[in-house]
């Protein structure tokens, strides 16, 4: 079953049929504005944080994506009432038709019903903290009509998010006050802060005004069937206490065929309410405004586009790839329908991984995202699992983070930093592979110089911080010289404290190769021999301990007491996603052992939907492996399809050369291909999501939480750089794809430090990989694409044979 389409001219996701089975989502704002959106136009907004500035309130977790950011329409004539987006008054399908475009960084809500078209486009204007509302109305009928429209946002009882649940300070502390046009909440009593102060304003001079809720939807009513939009007027009541919300009210007599337009403004801050209204009264500010948010996404994606035989993969590496890895990085896990800002901050390997996905859209978020990582990493060279970087930016260090009265917890330097028994194994060495990759796409050379704090105390260059991070790895090795696990590996639910884990010493080897290379580069030789040695000695170890020659696979690691876990003698967990594929994506492991182990994979945990985590899922507890022994079986970390590894799955087979695999693997996780099959996955098909259930649960296929899931930036990584093959270096482009063999040809547009790389890659004998020949502006070269003067274009052909 489809629910819509997508429309890549205009890189938009078109729902047509609003009663999809979950709320699919959009993210609204590019900078500190933030908005979470469905296709119900049910969200929130927040700036900067959705745990300490929450703009409007929402109820998760409850069976509608309620309350929202609505217009609601009314004929005055009949007294019959409706809202732009399909909910929250839910029209007839058979009476009113919908449609919901859900751009990058807008959504744009279309209705018609009976004889009224409206559109609803919802954006953030870069430089404001605002939401803009543009609203158009038609009569298409052949009469005049009076039609009144009302906003409906509910402001949230507190900037603080768990406050909505059990706050009471506002029914004391909070109020509305009307003035010109402009609803204000001020959230304590005559702030003048930032902060804790929002608006609603509208471009027009309303005939009525709601700002307190319970006048507004009337007693023992909703959403859905608000009085003062029943009784086609407001109650003018703006005053302290209770419950805030913004709705403003104006009646338009429209002549068949005319239509009128205006604004709402939702934001923060005092005087901007009033300011912007003035501004957005020039509706051609409203068209500027968004005109910039369609550049500023055409920028950062044309910095890559693919055209190759598979549409999936070129619409969404093209667009919503991108799009998903960028909000990942600048969002970490905290703002979602699942995540709703009840915990903030940036998880230490999330963020490491997801900035290596987006060092060319965008460098400067990319830097800030590292220099915030390894100020949050201490001298022994572990990061802090999950820290706001907030804690140690010097320039905010001294400063609460929110202005207002209500105090936001500030923890003691013993709560920041954790030691060794809150350590993840695995945190800090996602770090290095995404600097070089940083260095690599931007040539900033001297970032690696740059002087950063400790989390601790102390401070080091960049390169002794990723060489912190390699000793702290090298030292934490069990008995068999494997990584210990610590408290979790990448897999939170592994817990094997001083058990090893086979992930962790193959992304150790990733991690000393990527600075090896580093080090040759730079012509620090002692420093490449030290850490060659030190690869070498990882790669014995995993060589020796961790094949399991039964199986023919890897093992994921061992317990504390040295019982291997994922080996062929075992019923439950023998078969593991991520050991398999580091050990093949990192190059630690022979081409021999390597084709064997992704051979397991392959027989073992792919599905049509994906690949496994683990299989057959775990069904004894056992806390010496972990909570993963506790989860439902098919679900999450156990025997879940959990999409994040499933990217390193296509790195490992586009490494062996096998390209048909390695689309095989990319294929079956698309959200793109189960477009027409939502009836099972559910959730939407723009965005990966963190885990399909498993084939051992009754749910098969259904996918589970969108958009903030490390998937996205992996997906795009292992595109763009193994499958695509495009690869950036420190002195020149390499192209070494890996595709299916029956593709004949693509292209790709690369730009890359200032200058555009045409690129054509030819197949004519249908293989997989290997380059034969490569032509840059017509003159045959070997090796890397060299880098050419930024503002020129330059045509490459590669000929794979
Ligand atoms: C989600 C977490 O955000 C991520 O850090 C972790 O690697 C995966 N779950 C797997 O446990």
């Amino acid at each position: 079953m489809k629910y819509g389409y997508f429309d890549n001219q205009n890189r938009e996701y078109v729902i047509t049929r609003p009663d999809v089975p979950a709320p699919w989502t959009n993210y609204l704002g590019t900078e500190k504005f933030c908005t979470v959106i469905s296709h119900n136009a049910g969200g929130y907004s927040f700036y900067n944080s959705p745990e300490y500035n929450r703009v409007t309130k929402f109820r998760p977790n409850a069976s509608f994506d309620r309350p929202g950011h609505y217009v609601y329409l009314r004929d005055d004539h009949s007294g019959d009432y409706w809202s732009i987006s399909w909910q929250p008054v839910a029209k007839s399908l058979d009476e009113a038709s919908y449609e919901v475009r859900h751009g990058l960084s807008y959504s744009k809500f279309q209705c018609d019903y009976n004889g009224i078209h409206a559109t609803k486009t919802l954006f953030v204007p870069k430089g404001e903290d605002a939401e803009v509302w543009d609203v158009v109305i038609k009569n298409t009928s052949d009469t005049p009509r009076t039609i009144s429209a009302f906003s409906f946002v509910e402001f949230s009882f507190s900037h603080i998010q768990s406050d909505n649940q059990n706050h009471q300070m506002s029914l004391y502390s909070a109020g509305t006050e009307y003035n010109d046009g402009v609803i204000e909440y001020d959230l304590y009593y005559n702030t003048d802060e930032f902060e804790g102060f929002y608006y609603l304003a509208s471009t027009f001079s309303p005939d009525s005004y709601d700002g307190q809720r319970d006048n507004f939807l009337g007693l023992y009513r909703d959403e859905a069937n608000p009085i003062a939009v029943e009784q086609g007027r407001c109650s003018n009541t703006a005053q302290t206490c209770y419950n805030h919300c913004g709705s403003l009210h104006k009646q338009f007599t429209l002549q068949p065929g005319e239509e009128v337009r205006f604004a709402y403004i939702l934001g923060i801050g005092k005087g901007n309410g009033a300011r912007l209204r003035e501004k957005f009264q020039d509706i051609a500010n409203v068209d500027a405004a968004f005109a910039q948010i369609k550049a500023h996404w055409d920028e950062r994606c044309n910095k890559f586009q693919v055209s190759s035989p598979n549409q999936g993969l070129d619409t969404m590496i093209n667009t919503w790839t991108l799009y998903q890895a960028e909000t990942c990085v600048v969002w970490s896990r905290f703002a979602s329908f699942i995540e709703v800002g009840g915990r903030t901050g940036l998880g230490y390997r999330d963020t490491a991984q997801d900035a290596i996905s987006v060092p060319h859209s965008n460098p400067e978020m990319t830097r800030k995202r590292l220099v915030d990582l390894l100020r949050g990493q201490v001298k022994a060279g572990y990061g802090l699992h999950l820290f706001d970087p907030d804690w140690f930016d010097p320039e905010k260090a001294d400063v609460a983070p929110s202005k207002s009265p209500t105090v936001v917890p500030t923890p003691s330097d013993e709560d920041k930093i954790h030691g060794i028994k809150d350590t993840c194994s695995d945190d800090h060495l996602w770090l290095v592979p995404t600097i070089c990759n940083f260095i690599k796409e931007t040539g900033e050379e001297s970032f690696i110089d740059q002087v950063i704090p400790y989390a601790d105390g102390g401070e080091a260059s960049v390169y002794e911080h990723m060489k912190a991070a390699l000793d702290f790895s090298a030292e934490y090795v069990g008995q068999t010289g494997i990584c210990k696990g610590l408290r979790a590996d990448w897999n939170d639910c592994l817990n094997l404290g001083g058990g090893e884990s086979a992930m962790v010493s193959f992304l150790h080897y990733w991690a000393l190769e990527s600075f090896i290379e580093l080090a040759e580069y730079r012509g620090e030789q002692d420093d490449a021999e030290k850490y060659r040695a030190m690869a070498e000695g990882v790669r014995e170890a995993c060589e020796t301990h961790l094949w399991d020659d039964e199986g023919q696979w890897y093992i994921r690691g061992l317990t504390k007491d040295g019982d291997k876990i994922g080996t062929a003698q075992q019923t439950e967990g023998r078969v593991h996603l991520e050991s398999n594929t580091l050990a093949v994506l990192s190059g630690a492991v022979s081409q021999q052992r390597g084709e064997k182990a992704m051979d397991a994979v392959d027989e073992n945990l792919f599905s049509e939907y994906g690949l496994h985590l683990n299989a057959p899922s775990f069904a004894t507890p056992n806390d010496d492996i972990g909570f993963v022994t506790r989860v439902y079986q098919g679900v999450k970390e156990n025997g879940a399809i959990f999409s994040h590894p499933n990217p390193w799955a296509w790195v490992a087979e586009a490494k062996l050369g096998r390209g048909d695999r390695a689309m095989k693997f990319y294929d079956a996780l698309n959200p793109y291909n189960q477009n027409d099959m939502i009836e099972k996955r559910i959730a939407e098909p723009y965005s990966y999501v963190q885990f399909v259930m498993g084939r051992d649960h009754q749910d098969h296929g259904r996918a589970n939480h969108p958009w903030l899931t490390g998937t996205s930036g992996w997906a795009y990584y292992a595109v763009t750089n193994f499958i695509l093959g495009v690869r950036t270096g420190f002195d020149g482009l390499t192209i070494d794809p890996c595709i299916p063999t029956e593709w004949p040809e693509f292209s790709i547009t690369r730009q890359w430090r200032g200058a555009t790389y045409e690129i054509k890659v030819l197949n004519p004998k249908g293989v997989s990989k290997g380059v034969a020949s490569i032509e840059v502006n017509g003159d045959a070269i070997n090796g890397a694409v060299p880098i050419y003067a930024p503002g020129s274009t330059n045509h490459v052909v590669v000929t794979l044979g």
